[in-house]
């Protein structure tokens, strides 16, 4: 069920990160990726990867579409916690790539289901294994499968 968490249904303003079906976490914004404590880019579009086979791991490949990752792009469940600064346009959000684990949210951001589910928040984890039964948020499913990443 879709999760809508946003007063105006969820706007395009600020960071947003689109989930598409099948395919990546599509950020638009202000965007720090972090790996290893180390900012690796700083950017106001980018696609990570969320099936866990990229070879360019955080970075999407296009390895979705070999490996038929088949997610249909809406909340599944969990979500991300409200708090202050979370409706601020020009604030950056930090994604820090944990290691062997999710993409931890750091900072305002909006997700936009394919659906049109919203979830608006400063902080969460979404996940980048693929193996999620709450996408696009992780449930700690990594661990039993085996992710592996920087
Ligand atoms: S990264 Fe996929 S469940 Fe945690």
């Amino acid at each position: 069920m879709a999760e809508t968490n946003g007063a105006d249904g969820g706007s395009d303003r600020g960071n947003v990160a689109r989930i598409p079906p099948g395919g990546p976490i599509c950020l638009t914004g202000r965007i720090v990726v972090e790996v290893g404590g180390r900012g690796i880019a700083e950017t106001d579009d980018v696609a990570l990867c969320r099936c866990g086979q990229s070879a360019n791991k955080p970075f999407c490949d296009g390895s979705h579409r070999g490996a038929d990752f088949a997610d249909p792009g809406v909340i599944q469940g969990g979500r991300l916690v409200p708090g202050q600064g979370e409706s601020a346009s020009d604030e950056a959000v930090t994604i820090i790539c944990k290691t062997d684990g999710p993409l931890l949210v750091r900072g305002p951001l909006t997700v936009v289901a394919a659906d049109g589910g919203t979830s608006r928040g400063i902080k969460g984890a979404l996940c980048r294994c693929g193996e999620s039964a709450i996408k696009p948020f992780c449930d700690g499913s990594h661990r039993a499968a085996g992710f592996a990443a920087e």
